[in-house]
């Protein structure tokens, strides 16, 4: 119980109001979107703060920023902690930014508690994890994980053609790290705290969920080539309609994933019509799928079927679609999972078994060392959405489940 007895919940509570200021919207989420100013000025907030506590701090050549509190025994490799800082468009504050700040929160935890560890435990905030202005998602991690090529993620381009190398040097130059450290390093075994972003806690009236896998998610992008025209004197028979043959698309394939359990997960998120005239038929569309599932067949199944509408229902719009990213299900590693069950109930604390339904950093970690996640409840399971809310209690609660989860890892 040594590091949990030192977690200040009115700390944690106060860090979340100060980071939700970078960024912070006037419905009180955050708009902090990945390598932009507002996350330069989180990486300098964390940074400060870890100076402050004399805490080493690098980054790497992707951008993730790490908090190094120094162990015992300096050979030994290191328990990671974090998640993520950059936010959704219209985000709340305390998806991913919850995982980096109770991360910190353990390092102080310790340290006020004078707890020493055998091994150094550190605190990361991975690069651009929500994949919202620069593709693929959970980016950071997955280039430390070596799951995606540095390069290949330094020359992707945001929605309006900014070249994600530039927009990093900008962000290292805006918040330059004391330390820039090679890519990738061996760890001992990782620990993500985050909200649910769903509302089985809240129903079930628990407050840490112990998580036990992340579901497999596959991200496309469709690009449908039609023809501009006259809005006025083009004849139905005569267009090659881009937004027509998106909706036939569309249509076929949220009724192609539309599943007897509700279990398959299918979303088109953005879609761009060019020119974007109202007198003018549309001459191209590009949209996304974010689809989801907890196992791979269904997945393979449904990506066939999304192929195959394309190819039919497409004309006489020529159309391609191109799979971004493929993360298959992860399982957490049945130690790190029985950590933070015996954590939990050793604080008193409710608790239960259960999977992630939204992805995290956590899935590229997993293939590298041990790892698992805690959950704590949301309001109304509601995230990606400026209402997000968490109650201080439940941050608090989680913090102490994660510094003797965290503990028990560097001591063992
Ligand atoms: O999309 C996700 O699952 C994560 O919240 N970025
Ligand atoms: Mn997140
Ligand atoms: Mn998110």
């Amino acid at each position: 119980m040594s590091g949990a007895k030192s977690v200040n919940q009115q700390r944690l509570w106060q860090r979340h109001a100060d980071m939700a200021r970078l960024g912070g919207t006037p419905k009180g989420g955050v708009n902090r979107q990945a390598l932009s100013a507002e996350d330069a000025a989180a990486r300098n907030q964390l940074a400060g703060w870890a100076r402050a506590r004399g805490f080493g701090i690098f980054t790497d050549p992707i951008g993730n920023l790490f908090v190094r509190r120094e162990g015992t025994d300096k050979a030994a490799l290191p328990v990671v902690s974090g998640s993520h800082m950059d936010s959704q468009p219209t985000g709340g504050r305390f998806d991913g930014m919850y995982g980096v700040l109770a991360a910190f929160e353990a390092l102080e935890a310790l340290e006020d508690a004078g707890v020493k560890t055998r091994r150094p435990v550190m605190a990361v905030a991975w690069t651009n994890e929500e994949g919202s202005r620069f593709q693929p998602g959970a980016m950071g991690s997955a280039v430390f994980a070596g799951t995606y090529k540095l390069d290949d993620m330094l020359a992707q381009k945001d929605w309006k053609g900014v070249v994600l190398k530039d927009a990093l040097a900008e962000t290292l130059k805006a918040a330059p790290a004391p330390v820039q450290r090679a890519l990738g390093f061996p760890l001992d075994s990782y620990v993500e705290a985050h909200i649910e972003q769903g509302p089985r806690l809240e129903n079930e009236r628990k407050t840490i969920g112990v998580v036990t896998a992340i579901q497999g998610s596959r991200r496309y992008i469709v690009t449908i080539d039609g023809e501009e025209a006259h809005a006025g004197t083009t004849p139905r028979a005569a267009r090659k309609d881009a937004y027509a043959a998106a909706t036939r698309l569309a249509a076929a394939m949220y009724e192609a994933t539309t599943d007897e359990g509700d279990t398959l997960r299918f979303t088109i998120g953005r879609v761009e019509v060019s020119p974007g005239s109202p007198n003018t038929v549309p001459g191209k569309v590009v949209f996304t799928i974010d689809m989801r599932h907890p196992r791979n067949e269904v997945l393979e199944a449904h990506e066939a079927k999304l192929k195959a509408i394309v190819a039919a229902k497409a004309a006489p719009c020529p159309a391609a679609i191109e799979r971004v990213t493929n993360v298959a299900p992860t399982d957490f590693d049945p130690k790190v999972i029985g950590l933070v069950r015996s954590a939990a109930q050793a604080l008193g604390l409710s608790s239960m078994d259960m999977p992630s339904g939204a992805g995290h950093d956590a899935m590229h970690i997993a293939r590298l060392c041990p790892a698992g996640m805690i959950f704590v409840p949301c309001e109304r399971g509601i995230s990606h959405n400026e209402i997000e809310n968490a109650t201080p209690e439940d941050l608090a609660a989680g913090a102490q489940v994660l510094v003797e989860v965290l503990e028990a890892l560097a001591n063992r």
